[in-house]
C-alpha cells in the first residue's frame, strides 16, 4: 500500500545501536575475565584481528557513551560477556566483572538511554564448554540459570528489556562457523540435540527474567534472512517455505507457541534423528512466554525448487569482502538458494533488499501477533579516514535510510515496532572479518594489522542517523 504521508514513528520508539561483548569490548585479560570459546574466532578462521583489543570499548564506554547521547539515543543494545561474570567453576561471582556492567549501565541510565541487554552472543567461558562440552551436556543449563539469574537480580533494577540467545537458529545452522560444533561430521544430527538444550536455556532465562526483575520483559534474537519464491512456479514456493522452517520459522514457532512444530518433528522422524526430548522439558518450554521478538536482519534470501537427485552443495559464505565468492547452498529435496536479479549485493555477496525489512515485519507480525525490535541491520563495508580526516560513508546512509523507511511502512501496516537498533554504534569485529569489514556509524581507528590510536571518529551516517532520530523519524535528509 502507498501512503498519502511519510512514515510516522510512534511517540517512544527507541532510537539506539547495537553490539556485543566479545565485538566491541576488548580487555579480553582485565577486571578477571577468562577466555571464552569465541576469543580466536576471527584470527584463528581467517587470520584477521582477534578480540584482545576490538574497539577497547572497556576502557572507553563512558566516551562512547556520551557520543550516544550526543546523537540522541534512547536505546542501547549490548550483551555481557558470561566470562566477565562467572570466571571459573568455582561459583563465584566476579565482582570487577558486575561493575563493569553496572557502571556501563548507570552511564547510560544518566543519559536516559535504555539499556536493552543480551545474554548470550556466543561468548561462553571455556572452563564451560571444557566441563560440558560446549551446548552438548545438559550441565549447561544450571550454569547459564546461575549466570542469567545473577545477571537479573544485579542489573534487573536499571534493564528492563532482556534477551536470551543471541541468533540460535544461525549457531544451529552454521555451528562450525560459529564455534559451537564440535564435529561437522555428525553435526547434521547432534545440532537437534544442542538446539533442544538451547531451547531449554531460553526458557530458563525468560522464567527467571519474569520472576527476577520487576516489569522485565525478555525475548529471543533470531536472525532473520527472509526468503523469497524464485518464481512463481509453485515448487519454488514450497521450496522457499522449506528453507524458511529449516533456517527460522522452527525456532520462532517454538518460542512463541512453545512446542515444535510439527514440520521438524516429521522432519526429525524421516531422518532418524532423536533430539532427546526428556521428561519435563516441553513443561518448561511452555512456561517460557516471551514478551516481544527481535530481529536481526542484514539481507534477504531466494530459493528455488531442488529435485531429490541433486547433488548436495554445502553453504559456503564469502569471508573475503570480494565480490563473487559466495556459494549458495542445495539441500537436496528441500531446496536451494539462488541469486536474485532484482537486488543489489555488498562487497561480501550480501543481497541490499529494504523492502526484505518490511517484508519480514509484517510476516512476523502477521504470525505471532508480538511487539518486535530491531537489534541487527546495517551495513557492512572496508572503511578508511579520508583526507580531510573525516569517514565520509554515503552507501550506509543510504542503506540505513531505504532500511528505516521500509520500517516506518512496516509500522503504517500495522506492525508494533518498538526500537530500532542497526549495527553497529562503533566499529567493530565482524564475525569473520576482524575490522576489516566496519559497520560502525563511528569509525574506530585501528586495523587488523595494526592497533592504533583508537580515536572516535564519527562518519557522516552518525550525523545523519542523529538528525533522523532526535525528528523521531521525520528528517530524511
Ligand atoms: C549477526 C551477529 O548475525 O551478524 C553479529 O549477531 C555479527 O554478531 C553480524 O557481527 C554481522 O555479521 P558479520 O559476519 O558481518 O560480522
Amino acid at each position: 500500500m502507498k501512503y498519502k504521508q511519510e512514515p510516522i514513528f510512534p511517540k517512544g520508539f527507541m532510537w539506539g545501536a547495537s553490539s556485543s561483548a566479545w565485538q566491541v569490548e576488548g580487555g579480553v585479560n582485565e577486571g578477571g575475565r577468562t577466555p571464552a570459546i569465541i576469543d580466536l574466532n576471527s584470527r584463528k578462521k581467517a587470520g584477521y584481528a582477534d578480540n584482545s583489543i576490538a574497539a577497547d570499548h572497556y576502557h572507553h564506554y563512558k566516551e562512547d557513551v556520551k557520543l550516544m547521547a550526543e546523537a540522541g539515543f534512547s536505546s542501547y543494545r549490548f550483551s555481557i560477556a558470561w566470562p566477565r561474570i562467572y570466571p571459573d567453576d568455582s561459583g563465584k561471582v566476579n565482582q570487577e566483572g558486575i561493575n563493569f556492567y553496572s557502571s556501563l549501565i548507570n552511564e547510560l541510565v544518566a543519559h536516559d538511554i535504555e539499556p536493552i541487554v543480551t545474554l548470550y552472543h556466543y561468548d561462553m567461558p571455556v572452563w564451560v564448554d571444557e566441563k560440558y562440552n560446549g551446548w552438548y551436556d545438559r550441565g549447561i543449563i544450571e550454569a547459564f540459570d546461575q549466570f542469567v539469574r545473577t545477571c537479573f537480580v544485579e542489573f534487573g533494577d536499571r534493564v528492563k528489556y532482556w534477551h536470551s540467545i543471541n541468533e540460535q537458529n544461525m549457531q544451529i545452522c552454521y555451528g562450525d562457523w560459529l564455534g559451537i560444533s564440535k564435529n561437522v561430521e555428525t553435526w547434521f544430527v547432534d545440532k537437534w540435540k544442542v538446539n533442544h538444550i538451547m531451547n531449554l536455556c531460553h526458557a530458563k532465562a525468560v522464567i527467571a527474567c519474569h520472576e527476577l526483575v520487576e516489569g522485565g520483559k525478555i525475548g529471543p534474537v533470531p536472525g532473520y534472512v527472509p526468503i523469497y519464491p524464485y518464481s512463481c512456479d509453485p515448487n519454488d514456493q514450497i521450496a522457499a517455505m522449506n528453507a524458511e522452517e529449516m533456517t527460522e520459522k522452527m525456532w520462532n514457532d517454538l518460542y512463541v507457541h512453545r512446542k515444535y512444530n510439527t514440520f521438524i518433528r516429521r522432519y526429525w522422524e524421516e531422518n532418524n534423528i532423536d533430539p532427546d526430548i526428556r521428561v519435563g522439558d516441553m513443561e518448561l518450554i511452555e512456561k517460557a512466554k516471551i514478551d516481544f521478538i527481535s530481529l536481526n536482519c542484514y539481507r534477504s534470501n531466494t530459493a528455488k525448487y531442488c529435485a531429490e537427485d541433486t547433488e548436495e552443495v554445502p553453504y559456503q559464505l564469502n569471508k573475503s569482502g570480494v565480490k563473487g565468492n559466495l556459494t549458495f547452498p542445495k539441500v537436496p529435496g528441500m531446496y536451494q538458494l539462488v541469486v536474485n536479479p532484482y537486488v543489489e549485493t555488498n562487497d561480501w555477496d550480501w543481497e541490499i533488499d529494504p523492502v526484505a525489512m518490511r517484508y519480514m515485519l509484517r510476516y512476523v507480525w502477521n504470525h505471532y501477533q508480538l511487539p518486535m525490535m530491531i537489534t541487527e541491520n546495517g551495513y557492512g563495508a572496508h572503511e578508511s579516514v579520508s583526507e580531510d580526516g573525516k569517514v565520509h560513508d554515503p552507501e550506509r546512509i543510504k542503506f540505513l535510510r531505504d532500511q528505516i523507511y521500509q520500517v516506518g511502512l512496516a509500522i503504517m501496516d500495522g506492525c508494533e515496532v518498538i526500537s530500532y537498533n542497526p549495527w553497529s554504534f562503533t566499529d567493530l569485529l565482524s564475525t569473520g572479518n576482524g575490522m576489516s569489514k566496519r559497520y560502525g556509524l563511528v569509525y574506530i581507528n585501528t586495523t587488523d594489522k595494526d592497533v592504533l590510536d583508537l580515536k572516535r571518529i564519527p562518519k557522516d551516517s552518525y550525523d545523519w542517523y542523529s538528525k533522523l532520530i532526535k525528528s523521531n523519524g521525520k528528517r530524511w535528509e
